[in-house]
């Protein structure tokens, strides 16, 4: 061999370590069944899939404001949406396959919904997903489903989930941050947006209805209902920019975030404590599965994670997945808009990409509420 050859040779072995080194990295850490052996436990937050509009999203003088335009009726799942929350649970099967195991047992999941129809049918859905009857548990060989069971606390006592509807003290403190200078300054922006909604919709307008227009407004566009003339005046823009503000606002400040996200981080946090300290009941518990909203999933990130985003659109979902990585316990944060194929391992702020449980707690436990009171209580 001449000197040349002995370069190529060498050029080509660290071309292939190289190679090696990038294949593992990205193929390797991202490949979901990889760290199955260092997984402990998983919690899923879900949004609910594609849905027709809720009445108080159309406007009073629409000409689609009639629940005969739309087949399952107001604020109800769409076939596309009975389609997408199903392929969460397919996916969740795949990913968690060998960490759930194929036979289900009431012991292994917990599963909680808002007290909505469209979370509960998406609920159901992705439980179908997740729990295809396989062996001894198929009972019927022509239904590929069997039945799993799911609770929910009615709408008025829904701390956790419906924060955003139920909690007195969300609403005061919204109004409130409506009103600091930076913000009021901010909004004013949108005071003309604001005005032409009023006139042309007849309803209250502030950035939380407003907000509820833009989800009516993509809502009717997806079902194919032409937009009427008046609308190319504020949406998409300037809504679509008052929608990511808005998200702001709803976590502008730690006393909102303990409302707005806290209740479900402290089920989380809990949750995985008690994992963690052996006093999980039942033991054999793998998964806590939550369906909300677009509210649920935009607190959260928010609160952790505090990046500006989009509306995490339908069936959107959070993991965060509990590992025993070398003896320590800590959770990774993944989010999965579609943007592409798997779910998208996230930092949380202030932490690492595996972020160890007691870094996360000292991070979260600002934003963890004592008692109901600061959900159903007075200011
Ligand atoms: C809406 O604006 C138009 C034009 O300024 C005005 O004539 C009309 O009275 C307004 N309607 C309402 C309901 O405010
Ligand atoms: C709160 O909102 C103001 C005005 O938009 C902004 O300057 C500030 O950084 C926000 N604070 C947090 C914690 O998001
Ligand atoms: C374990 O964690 C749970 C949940 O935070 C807590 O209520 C309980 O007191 C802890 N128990 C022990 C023995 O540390």
């Amino acid at each position: 061999m001449n000197k040349n050859d002995v370069c190529i040779i060498g050029y080509f072995t660290i071309f292939f370590v190289f190679c090696w080194g990038v294949y593992s990295v990205v193929f390797l850490s991202s490949n979901p069944t990889q760290n199955s052996t260092t997984l402990e436990l998983v919690h899923v937050i879900m949004r609910h899939g594609d849905r027709n509009p809720d009445k108080v999203s159309i406007g009073l003088l629409s000409p689609y404001l009639d629940e005969k335009y739309y087949v399952e009726g107001y604020g109800q799942l769409l076939k596309e949406g009975i389609i997408r929350a199903h392929q969460v649970g397919s996916y969740l099967r795949s990913r968690y396959d060998h960490f759930l195991g194929q036979t289900w047992n009431i012991k292994y999941l917990e599963a909680r919904t808002s007290d909505y129809d469209r979370t509960k049918m998406s609920l159901q859905l992705a439980l179908a997903g997740l729990y295809p009857p396989v062996g001894s548990q198929m009972w019927s060989s022509n239904i590929y489903w069997q039945p799993i069971p799911y609770n929910y606390v009615p709408k008025s006592q829904d701390k956790e989930l419906l924060a955003f509807r139920s909690c007195p003290r969300y609403a005061k403190l919204l109004s409130n941050l409506y009103e600091e200078p930076d913000i009021k300054k901010n909004l004013q922006r949108y005071e003309k947006t604001f005005r032409i909604l009023e006139n042309k919709t007849l309803r209250k307008i502030d950035p939380e209805s407003a907000f509820y227009l833009y989800v009516g407004f993509e809502i009717q566009e997806k079902l194919g209902y032409r937009l009427e003339d008046w609308t190319k005046a504020v949406y998409p823009e300037p809504l679509h920019t008052q929608m990511k503000y808005f998200y702001h606002i709803i976590t502008n400040t730690t006393a909102i975030r303990r409302v707005i996200a806290g209740y479900l981080l402290k089920k989380v946090i809990t949750d995985t404590e008690a994992k963690i300290n052996g006093t999980i009941d039942p033991p054999e518990r793998k998964m806590f599965f939550y369906s909300g909203h677009e509210y649920n999933i935009a607190a959260v990130l928010q609160t952790l994670n505090q990046e500006t985003f989009e509306l995490p659109p339908y069936s959107a979902f959070i993991i965060f997945e509990v590992h025993r990585i070398d003896g320590v316990y800590g959770i990774k944060m993944f989010y999965q808009n579609y943007k592409q194929t798997d779910p998208v391992l996230l930092k949380i702020k202030g932490c690492d990409y595996f972020c160890p449980f007691n870094d996360l707690y000292k991070i979260v436990e600002k934003y963890l509420p004592e008692n109901d009171d600061e959900c159903f209580g007075s200011m």
